[in-house]
């Protein structure tokens, strides 16, 4: 793809990078530097959280797109009600927890077997009885049905769209914008937004299930996308929930049977289903990646609505913190969507990436990470604070002095781990780009302190006050994920954040070690299951979100 050249402006890199930005018409409508540059933090963690369970699930409004390719020898898991392998479009599990959910027999007639989120069949098909024990058998009509979970291996590379975010929480708040509104042409009126969230009804009936859109629509959902993947020529999609999964179009394609199995028809002292300690065991060894050996993304691949001139302000006053593309408008989203497919054809068929720009990432987040919260959060004195500024920028200082610049440390400060990377798509302009400007905020910052702490001559509390403040101001403006790791957790814990469909408002907020037992205001607004508050601890039995 040829590259562009920019005529641009240097942008104040902390003038706030979700800000609406003016709609432009026609052919003006392209990526700009300008604006990764404007959202250069939003853009690196998207590249730093890509198939990460962690980051994914704090920055859970995906606005970007990458080819992703699963290398042959892969391992995947599906849950069901049927032996046979599925004849539709279905879901694949990264981890055998996941599916474990939904290999379980099920309730009501109708609808072919082993298809379908539960609650969710097509036309009156199967549905879930929410709130039931876990079973790995249930009876339909005075039959059996059982519960099996099917092993898959992948026989060749395969490659996949991989929607970030938390793409499969079937929620309201802005994890399926860019799905609805963008690959699929939705509006706000028949999109995600249009159909309340199910409920348990009084009588306790299953919920009625949302028609002809809403977060739930996942049948309809997976059509869409399915066949937006065989015109791309693609096998399907990656998404996460509580978990890493992948919407596989044509089961017959790629994946050999390795084995099904039929559960045991039930599991004495397990609580099973979302939210019991082995589920968020499994799905948070994946907090940091699913293993590039599983997947691997194709960084330059990216396309992202960031790039774009779009509004993602979010209409919710509260949450501002999170993008959106209900208020972007549709010829515009239609316009990315066909940028999108450009990428796709022109990098589908390059064997791997060329430019891991997620490990430049986790150089500089490592190296500033920590220490910049320890900076903020816990240095009590200017000699503490003195030290570590210096120990953080001796690097890029001339001890000679000899005409050393403010201007060149920052500068060699902000270029450290991008000098060596060559960009080879646009992407990678942009992601260079947005890269750029969070290092330079970075080391902007750091020489703020070293001016107020190390050269001041004679620096006081009030230097140490002014240091600790930029330094907030420039957590708040990275954003990143890592700040809210929790402590090293007991044995019998997990460090937990919300992961459609389970989590509090706590949990988001403060992300702590847990059990499992679930206490406190539910976090997914969107999403179906009971009322805020109404959910027993320990009982798992939050509506399984797709079938696996
Ligand atoms: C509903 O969505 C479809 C795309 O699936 C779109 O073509 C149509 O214009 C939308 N209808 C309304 C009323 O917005
Ligand atoms: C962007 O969207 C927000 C929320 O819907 C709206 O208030 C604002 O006016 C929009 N900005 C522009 C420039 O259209
Ligand atoms: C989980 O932890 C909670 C308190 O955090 C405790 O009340 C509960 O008994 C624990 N459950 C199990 C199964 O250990």
């Amino acid at each position: 793809m040829r590259l562009r050249t920019w005529l641009c402006c240097p942008l104040a890199a902390a003038s706030l990078t979700l800000a609406a930005v003016e709609p432009s018409a026609g052919s003006d409508f392209r990526p700009s530097k300008e604006l990764a540059r404007r959202r250069g933090p939003e853009i690196f963690n998207a590249v730093h959280n890509a198939m990460r369970q962690w980051g994914s699930s704090l920055h859970h409004n995906g606005m970007s797109f990458f080819l992703a390719t699963v290398p042959q020898g892969v391992l995947f898991h599906h849950g069901s009600s049927s032996p046979d392998p599925p004849s539709q479009p279905d879901w694949l599990a990264y981890e055998i927890e996941h599916a474990e959910n939904f290999a379980r027999g099920r309730r009501g007639p109708g609808g072919p077997p082993g298809r379908g989120p539960p609650g969710d069949g097509p036309d009156g098909g199967p549905q879930e009885v929410m709130g039931s024990p876990w079973h790995g058998t249930e009876m339909v009509d005075g039959a059996e049905v059982h519960g099996y979970l099917h092993v898959y291996e992948t026989t060749r590379p395969l490659k996949f769209l991989y929607i970030d975010g938390m793409g499969a929480g079937k929620t309201s708040m802005g994890t399926l914008d860019s799905q609805d509104y963008l690959l699929r042409g939705k509006s706000p009126e028949n999109g995600t937004d249009s159909t309340p969230r199910p409920r348990r009804r009084p009588d306790g009936q299953p919920p009625e299930r949302p028609r002809g859109g809403g977060p739930m629509d996942e049948q309809q959902r997976a059509r869409d996308l399915c066949q937006l993947c065989k015109e791309w020529d693609l096998q399907g999609v990656v998404r996460m929930e509580a978990g890493f999964e992948i919407i596989k179009c044509d089961f017959s394609d790629g994946l050999q049977e390795v084995q099904v199995l039929q559960r045991p028809d039930e599991i004495p002292g397990r609580p099973g289903g979302f939210g019991n300690l082995e589920y968020f065991r499994g799905v948070s060894e994946r907090y940091n990646g699913i293993g590039s050996s599983r997947t691997a993304i194709d960084y330059s691949s990216m396309v992202s609505a960031f790039f774009f001139p779009v509004n993602l302000t979010n209409p919710n006053p509260k949450r501002q913190d999170l993008p959106r593309l209900r208020s972007a408008e549709q010829p515009q989203l239609a316009e990315i969507k066909s940028y999108l497919e450009s990428v796709i054809h022109a990098r589908r068929d390059h064997a791997s990436r060329v430019i891991d720009w997620q490990d430049v990432s986790d150089l500089i987040v490592s190296r500033y990470a920590d220490r910049v919260k320890y900076m903020a959060e816990a240095v009590q004195d200017i000699g503490a604070m003195a030290r570590e500024v210096n120990f953080l920028l001796t690097l890029f200082v001339d001890g000679s002095d000899k005409g050393d610049s403010l201007e060149l440390g920052i500068s060699r400060c902000s270029n450290f781990y991008l000098r060596s990377v060559s960009p080879v798509t646009e992407a990678d302009v942009l992601i260079r780009t947005a890269f750029e400007t969070v290092t330079r905020e970075i080391c902007t910052t750091l020489f703020r302190v070293r001016s107020l702490v190390v050269t001041d001559p004679a620096p006081d509390q009030s230097s140490l006050a002014a240091s600790v403040s930029v330094l907030r101001a420039l957590m708040q403006s990275l954003n990143w994920a890592r700040f809210k790791r929790c402590p090293p957790c007991g044995i019998d814990e997990v460090c937990v954040i919300p992961m459609w469909p389970m989590g509090t408002v706590e949990e988001y907020n403060n992300p702590q070690c847990s059990n499992g037992t679930e206490t406190g205001e539910r976090y997914w607004d969107g999403g179906p299951g009971r009322p805020p508050g109404d959910r027993r601890p320990g009982d798992g039995d939050a509506p399984p979100p797709s079938e696996l």
